[in-house]
């Protein structure tokens, strides 16, 4: 597919510096869409925007914490001022903590959760005006196969992205009458750094690749261009759902 129609659109990815986050920026800029790219990381934001400027694509930074009201919406109007109105929203920004609920202190529980869903409410409430009107939106939030199963040590982050599918369902039917679609991409275990205490253990490495059906690790480019395909003219039909893509581990 050219996924012509998405060129010259503008999308917003949080978490944008590393990992699928930068994946999904390099595949919609591909296709010609412009990005705001969004992480605390300058330095690695500034990479990806390189690289996405040797594609011959535009991309801008905007360095910011997501978890944080008061810079959320100091974001909306930096990307205002600079793109106007956003098409797309990708809240893909996360973060993992794998540990027994015995372990766990409130603040590392409650900052998971504002990290992985309070942050799509705060980025939500600031650019669903951007999306309203235009007879065409998208937002994916970046759900996981920890919200439909989980593993012992997830409490924390189970919780979030459960929660997180949650929300994207009740979005999607508000927002469905603008023709605005909300999905959660729901990756199973793909090599980037947040996996990173997983990979460098040649055990957990070996557990996971004999629950995965396929065989192997999922690779960020995969996730990638799912994202085009759901926000382009061909998934305008999709929407409130979760699309789960984990090598088979879900289906067990
Ligand atoms: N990889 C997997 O196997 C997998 C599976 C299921 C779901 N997921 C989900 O997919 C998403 C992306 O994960 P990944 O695998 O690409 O992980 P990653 O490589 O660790 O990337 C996480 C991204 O989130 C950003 N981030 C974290 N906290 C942030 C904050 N407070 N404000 C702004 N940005 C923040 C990080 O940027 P900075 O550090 O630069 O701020 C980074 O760009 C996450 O939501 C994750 O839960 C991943």
């Amino acid at each position: 597919m050219k996924f012509d129609d998405l060129k010259n659109k503008v999308a917003l990815i949080t978490g944008a510096s590393k990992g699928l986050g930068k994946a999904m920026a390099l595949a919609l800029a591909e296709v010609g869409v412009k990005l705001a790219l969004v992480s605390r990381d300058k330095k690695l934001l500034s990479e990806v925007t390189a690289q996405i400027a040797a594609i011959g694509a535009e991309a801008v930074v905007f360095p910011a914490d997501v978890a944080d009201e008061a810079q959320v919406v100091a974001l909306e109007k930096a990307i205002a001022a600079r793109f106007g109105r956003i098409q797309i929203l990708i809240n893909n920004a996360g973060i993992n903590l794998r540990k027994s609920i015995t372990d766990f202190t409130l603040e590392e529980w409650n900052r998971i959760q504002a990290v992985n869903v309070t942050s799509a409410f705060l980025m939500s409430r600031s650019f669903v005006p951007h999306l309203l009107g235009q007879g065409y939106g998208r937002i994916i939030n970046m759900t996981s196969m920890m919200s439909h199963v989980s593993l012992p040590g997830r409490t924390a982050y189970s919780t979030s992205k459960a929660a997180l599918l949650g929300f994207t369902k009740a979005l999607a039917l508000e927002l469905a009458p603008e023709q605005i679609t909300v999905n959660g991409i729901s990756p199973g275990p793909c090599t980037t750094e947040i996996n990173r205490p997983l990979l460098e253990n040649p055990e957990l490495t070996q557990f996971f690749l004999s629950r995965i059906p396929v065989g192997r690790w999922g690779r960020p480019e995969e996730v990638a261009q799912l994202a085009v395909f759901l926000c382009s003219d061909a998934g305008g039909f999709i929407t409130g759902t979760d699309i789960v893509i984990d090598g088979g581990w879900t289906a067990q």
